[in-house]
C-alpha cells in the first residue's frame, strides 16, 4: 500500500484523490483553500462527480470514515508521510493573455522544501511543454538541494479526464506517463497503475507535456470549425446538425457538434499554452483564429437572436430573454471561462431584460430566478445554452403554454425538434 499526496483538491486532484483512495492507497489530500477542506472534512462537496453511480459525498464520508483519505493544508504533514506526491493545480490565463503561474510555483516551493530523499513527485498539470523541466524541476531542486533522478524522482503525466466523467476516465482512459529519467518513469509508471487500466510511457516529459495541450488545441480547432459552419449554416437556413449527421457517414470525416462557444478550464487555455513557450517559435494562426473565433460565438449568438425577433416583429429592448443553462458545458457546475455567461453578458451590455436558471450552479445574481417554470413565464425568447437534467426543457406543449406567443427559442445544444417547436406556434434558431 503507498501513500499518496495530492496537492491541489479541485476538478481533477479531488475526484483523483477518491479514486486513489477508494482502489486501497493512503491518500492525503492537500489544498490551500481551507474553507474548501473543512466543508470535504466534514464530508461535503459540490462537485457533480458520480461514482459508479453513488454521489460523491457518500463516498467521500466513506473514505473519510476509513481513514483512507486524510485532508490537510497542512503541507508538512502530507511531505512527511507520503511516498508518492501527486500536483493538479492550475495555471490560468490572464486577460492580458500571459500566464500566472503562480499556483504552481508555490506549490513547487513548498513541496521542494520538505522533500525527503527517495519521494516520487509526478506533475499532473495541463502546463506549457518545457515547464516540468525547466521551471517546476528547477525549482523544486532549489529548495530542496536535491538532484531530481537522483535524490529524488520526478514525472509528468498529462490528465485526460472530462468533468462529469471523472472516475469512468481516471481509470479507463489511457494515460501517458514520462519520467526525467528511466527510474522515474518507472516509479510514474507504477504510480499511475494503481489506478489506471492503461498506462502509456512516453520518450520525454515534453512530448507528454506538448501532446495534452494539443488534445485540448485540437477540440478548440474542430469545434471553431463546427461553429464556423454552423452560423453559416443558420443564415442560409439549414439546420447544422442535420448536415452534420449526414456529413459524419462519411467514413473518414467525424464533425464535432458545434455550440454556444468553448468553456472550461482546459480547452479555451491551450492556444495561450502554446502561444506563451518563451523562443523564437512558429506562429499559430489557426489556432489564435480558431480561438478567436470561439470566443465570439455568444456575441454572435445574440446577434441572430435579435435578427430573428426584429423580423417577428418584436423589438429587444422590450422582449424578456430566458437563459437555461450557465455552466461552461452540458451537465457542469463549473462557471470557468463560461459561454452562457459570455451570452449573458453580452445581453446586459444592451441593457436587456434577462433571466437566468440553472438547477445545479452556484450563479446568484440579481437576474437569477429559482425554477424553470419562473425562467419561461412569458418570455420573448429562450436560449438553451447548456443541458442539466430539466424534463420540462424538452416539453414544447409546455414551453409552448408557458412562452410567449410566438416567442423564439434559441437551441444552441440540439435539444428540440425544430419542426415540433414550429407546430406549437413558436420560432426557433438552432446552432
Ligand atoms: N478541470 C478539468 O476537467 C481538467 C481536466 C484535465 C486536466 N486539467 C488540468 O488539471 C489541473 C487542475 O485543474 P482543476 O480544474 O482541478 O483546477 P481547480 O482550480 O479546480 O483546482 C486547483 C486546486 O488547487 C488548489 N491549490 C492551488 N495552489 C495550491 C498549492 N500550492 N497547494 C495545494 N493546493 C493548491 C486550489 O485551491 C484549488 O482547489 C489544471 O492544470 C488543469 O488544466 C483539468
Amino acid at each position: 500500500m503507498e501513500t499518496v499526496a495530492i496537492f491541489g483538491l479541485g476538478f481533477v486532484g479531488f475526484p483523483l484523490a477518491i479514486t486513489y483512495a477508494t482502489k486501497g492507497q493512503t491518500v492525503i489530500g492537500v489544498d490551500i483553500n481551507e474553507q474548501h477542506i473543512a466543508l470535504l472534512k466534514s464530508g461535503v462537496s459540490d462537485s457533480c462527480e458520480k461514482v459508479n453511480g453513488r454521489s460523491i459525498e457518500s463516498v467521500l464520508q466513506e473514505v473519510l470514515q476509513k481513514g483512507t483519505l486524510q485532508l490537510t493544508t497542512d503541507p508538512k504533514e502530507a511531505m512527511s508521510k507520503a511516498d508518492y506526491v501527486i500536483i493538479a493545480v492550475g495555471i490560468p490565463v490572464m486577460p492580458d493573455e500571459t500566464l500566472n503561474f503562480t499556483w504552481l510555483d508555490q506549490a513547487a516551493q513548498t513541496i521542494g522544501s520538505l522533500l525527503r530523499t527517495g519521494q516520487t513527485i509526478v506533475l499532473r498539470s495541463t502546463v506549457p511543454p518545457h515547464t516540468t523541466r525547466k521551471r517546476f524541476c528547477q525549482m523544486l531542486e532549489n529548495a530542496s538541494g536535491f538532484k531530481a533522478g537522483e535524490d529524488f524522482y520526478l514525472g509528468y503525466s498529462s490528465e485526460r479526464m472530462a468533468e462529469g466523467k471523472a472516475f469512468e476516465e481516471l481509470t479507463t482512459m489511457p494515460t501517458p506517463v514520462a519520467g526525467i529519467n528511466e527510474a522515474s518513469l518507472q516509479k510514474t509508471q507504477h504510480l499511475l497503475s494503481l489506478v489506471c487500466d492503461h498506462v502509456i510511457p512516453a520518450e520525454s516529459i515534453e512530448i507528454v507535456e506538448m501532446s495534452k495541450v494539443i488534445e485540448n488545441l485540437s477540440r478548440d480547432v474542430n469545434i471553431a470549425f463546427v461553429n464556423e459552419l454552423a452560423l453559416f449554416a443558420q443564415s442560409i437556413g439549414l439546420e447544422i446538425n442535420k448536415v452534420i449527421a449526414v456529413a459524419n457517414t462519411h467514413k473518414r470525416v467525424k464533425l464535432l457538434s458545434p455550440g454556444p462557444g468553448v468553456g472550461g478550464y482546459c480547452i479555451p487555455n491551450a492556444y495561450y499554452y502554446l502561444s506563451n513557450v518563451e523562443g523564437d517559435k512558429h506562429p499559430l494562426p489557426l489556432s489564435y483564429k480558431s480561438r478567436e473565433l470561439n470566443e465570439s460565438v455568444p456575441e454572435s449568438i445574440v446577434q441572430i437572436a435579435e435578427k430573428t425577433m426584429q423580423a417577428n416583429r418584436v423589438d429587444p429592448r422590450k422582449a424578456v430573454f430566458a437563459l437555461f443553462g450557465i455552466g461552461m458545458k452540458d451537465y457542469s457546475n463549473d462557471l470557468r471561462h463560461s459561454p452562457s455567461i459570455m451570452v449573458l453578458n453580452a445581453l446586459k451590455k444592451r441593457g436587456y431584460q434577462v433571466r437566468v436558471y440553472d438547477p445545479i450552479t452556484e450563479w446568484k445574481q440579481a437576474e437569477t430566478v429559482s425554477s424553470f417554470e419562473d425562467l419561461i413565464h412569458d418570455a420573448d425568447c429562450l436560449m438553451i445554452l447548456a443541458k442539466q437534467e430539466e424534463p420540462r426543457l424538452s416539453d414544447i406543449p409546455y414551453l409552448a403554454v408557458h412562452l410567449k406567443k410566438g416567442a423564439l427559442i434559441v437551441d444552441t445544444r440540439n435539444t428540440l425538434n425544430s419542426a415540433k417547436v414550429i407546430q406549437e406556434g413558436l420560432t426557433i434558431c438552432k446552432l
